[in-house]
C-alpha cells in the first residue's frame, strides 16, 4: 500500500521511479525541511508530501512584489501557459500568478495547475462573476471546486480561492450572501486547507456599509489598489497617501489578516471602461512605471503592515488581458523596466 503511494506520487511528480535508491537522504530532508512553496530558492521534493499543511512558505515572508495579475479569458493554450509562467517565474523573479477573468474550457485549471507546478508558481485562483449581473458564476464556482478536489496537485498550487473581481462593487450579490459563499467554500475547501478570500476595492466594501460579515469570513484580505481612479488623484509619484488610505481601511477593519494588492497597477492609457474620477489623473508609461517605483520605495513600510506585510501584484501580465496595464505592450515588448524588490 505504502509503494502503491509512493509510486503514485512519483508519477504525480513526473520522476522516473528510482526503485533502488532510498527514499530521500538525510541532506535531501533537511533541504526541503528549509524550503517553501513557491520560496524562490525552492527545490521540489522528490515526493509530495501526503498534504499542504507544511507546504507554503510563511505569509510574513509574502511582501513586496510577488507576481502578476493574468487574464485567462482568451483560453490559453497549455503550451501558452507554460512559456509565460516560465517567463513570469524567471524572468520577473515571481512567486505567484493571480487569476483575473475567466475560460469555460474543460480541463483549463488543470493546465494553469501543471503549467504553475512546472515552473513554481502558486496561484491564485478565481471564481469570475464576469460584468453581466448573471449566474454564469455558479457553475464556474461548482467546476473550480471539483476541479482542487479531483486534481491532486491543485492543493500544492493554489495559495487561495477568490472571489471576484469586486462583486461587492459590482453589486453581484448582497454582502451577507457572498460572505455565506465564502463560508461554504471553506468549508468544501478545508479538507484540502485551501483558503478563500475576495478580491475587491476598500471602495466595494465602504458602499456596503462596510460589510464586515465578509471582511470577517475572508482568510486573507485580497485588495485591489487602483489609485488612478481616487478624486485626488495626479501623477503614480504622489499615489502613497492614496494608497495608505486604503490600506489603513483595510487594517483598522482587516482583524490582522494576511493582505495582497492583488488588483494593483495604474494605467498608461486611458479607454472606455478606465476613466478617472479626477480630472488631474495621468495616464502615460512614465506614470505606470512609475507607480510600482513608488511601491518599490516604499517596501519597508509595505512589510511592517499588520498579517506579515503586504505582498503586491503588478496588474497586469500584458496590454493583451487589459489595455494600458500591461507590463508588456501588445507588440510584445515591454513597456518599461520592470525588476521589482522581492524583499527587502
Ligand atoms: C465541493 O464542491 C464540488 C462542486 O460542487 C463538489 O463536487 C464536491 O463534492 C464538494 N466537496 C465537498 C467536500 O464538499
Ligand atoms: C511596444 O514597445 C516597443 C518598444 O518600446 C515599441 O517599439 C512598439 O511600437 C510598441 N508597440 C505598441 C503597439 O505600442
Amino acid at each position: 500500500m505504502l509503494h502503491s503511494m509512493l509510486l503514485l506520487a512519483v508519477l504525480l511528480l513526473g520522476f522516473q521511479p528510482m526503485l533502488s535508491t532510498p527514499v530521500i537522504s538525510e541532506t535531501d530532508n533537511e533541504q526541503s525541511s528549509r524550503s517553501c512553496f513557491p520560496a524562490l530558492d525552492f527545490r521540489k521534493p522528490l515526493f509530495l508530501p501526503n498534504d499542504n499543511s507544511h507546504w507554503w512558505c510563511d505569509p510574513s515572508t509574502e511582501y513586496a512584489f510577488v507576481g502578476f495579475s493574468y487574464e485567462v479569458t482568451a483560453c490559453q493554450t497549455r503550451e501558452q501557459l507554460h512559456k509565460e509562467f516560465y517567463d513570469i517565474r524567471h524572468h520577473f523573479k515571481s512567486r505567484y500568478v493571480r487569476l483575473y477573468g475567466a475560460c469555460d474550457r474543460e480541463g483549463f485549471y488543470d493546465d494553469i495547475v501543471d503549467a504553475a507546478w512546472a515552473n513554481t508558481l502558486g496561484v491564485h485562483a478565481l471564481i469570475w462573476f464576469g460584468f453581466n449581473l448573471d449566474d454564469i458564476w455558479i457553475g464556474r464556482r461548482d467546476i473550480l471546486l471539483a476541479a482542487l478536489h479531483t486534481n491532486p496537485k491543485a492543493k500544492f498550487v493554489t495559495r487561495v480561492l477568490q472571489f471576484g473581481s469586486e462583486p461587492l462593487f459590482d453589486g453581484v450579490l448582497p454582502h451577507d450572501q457572498l460572505a455565506e459563499q465564502v463560508l461554504l467554500a471553506k468549508a468544501n475547501l478545508s479538507s484540502l486547507n485551501i483558503p478563500v478570500t475576495v478580491s475587491e476595492l476598500a471602495f466595494g466594501y465602504q458602499e456596503r456599509g462596510g460589510a464586515q460579515d465578509v471582511l470577517d469570513a475572508i482568510d486573507s484580505i485580497n485588495i485591489h489598489m487602483l489609485p488612478f481612479f481616487a478624486q485626488d488623484a495626479s501623477t503614480a509619484d504622489q499615489a502613497w497617501p492614496l494608497v495608505q488610505r486604503d490600506l489603513q481601511w483595510f487594517i483598522d477593519h482587516g482583524n490582522g489578516k494576511k493582505m495582497y494588492f492583488d488588483e494593483n497597477g495604474w494605467p498608461s492609457v486611458t479607454s472606455p471602461s478606465v476613466q478617472p474620477n479626477s480630472p488631474l489623473a495621468v495616464a502615460d508609461i512614465p506614470n505606470e512605471h512609475e507607480y510600482y517605483i513608488l511601491l518599490d520605495q516604499h517596501c519597508e513600510d509595505l512589510k511592517s503592515v499588520v498579517g506579515g506585510g503586504v505582498g503586491w501584484f503588478a496588474h497586469i501580465y500584458s496590454d493583451s488581458m487589459e489595455p494600458g496595464y500591461g507590463i508588456y505592450n501588445i507588440s510584445g515588448d515591454m513597456k518599461f523596466p520592470f525588476e521589482p524588490r522581492t524583499h527587502c
